[in-house]
């Protein structure tokens, strides 16, 4: 077990990769796809995992881990409940950040940009991939509400597997994607004595800015 006091002494140095302006993509979403492919070659576990940060109008933020299920030139694409509490707070205010950590590769990339719903076809499209259980998951939660106990969870998803045999499930209503449009790019390479590479891309009229941040 380790003592919290302990804490100050854990580090790790970061020495595997590096990163520059001559090395990186002029286009951000090519880095993305570098960076992406050597993910799934470093056999990351679900590299496709990224935090989704969204606040309210007030400023009140909250995160939470989503998937990504697509990405283009357009944006990254994620699929969730449309009344829950996400939902709610890009309702309001779509400027979001989605942020993944590749440990493994001692890397981050933070997104930001603003989210709008997919077309109702890239959703059911979606929807109709899904593994049965997942769509009956998606019928049964009223994601981010609370809920007396598991076994009315529980209950509601029997009932529902009694009500949509495999194969006849629709989308429900208020499930589905939202794409994220970024304007701001961050790809960040850890390096020995803290010295991190930090390459930014900022959207501009006819492109991308590219930075070097100071770590
Ligand atoms: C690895 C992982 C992947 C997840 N993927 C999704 C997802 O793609 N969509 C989703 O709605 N929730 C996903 N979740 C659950 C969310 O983190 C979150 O608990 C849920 O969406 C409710 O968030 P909210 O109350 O802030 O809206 C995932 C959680 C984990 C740990």
């Amino acid at each position: 077990m380790i003592n919290p006091n302990e804490l100050a002494a854990l580090r790790q140095d970061y020495y595997r990769h590096e990163l520059s302006r001559s090395s990186v993509a002029d286009d951000p979403f090519e880095q993305f796809t570098m960076w992406f492919d050597e993910a799934v070659s470093a056999l990351i576990v679900e590299p496709n995992a990224m935090m989704l940060g969204t606040a309210t109008t007030e400023g009140q933020p909250s995160g939470r881990t989503v998937l990504l299920k697509g990405y283009d030139g357009s944006g990254f694409k994620f699929f969730t409940n449309y009344n829950s509490a996400k939902a709610r707070d890009l309702t309001v205010n779509p400027f979001c950040f989605l942020h993944f950590f590749w440990k493994e590769l001692e890397r981050q990339v933070f997104i930001r940009g603003l989210a709008r719903k997919t077309s109702e076809q890239e959703s059911d499209d979606y929807f109709a991939m899904r593994p049965y259980q997942s769509q009956i998951g998606a019928w049964a939660s009223e994601q981010s509400s609370v809920v007396p106990s598991r076994k009315v969870l529980e209950e509601k998803f029997a009932e529902l597997k009694e009500k949509f045999p495999e194969g006849t499930v629709p989308r429900p209503r208020y499930w589905g994607g939202y794409r994220v449009t970024p304007d701001h790019f961050e790809f960040w390479q850890g390096r020995p004595s803290r010295l991190h590479d930090r390459i930014l891309y900022t959207r501009h009229e006819h492109g991308w800015l590219i930075s070097r941040l100071s770590p």
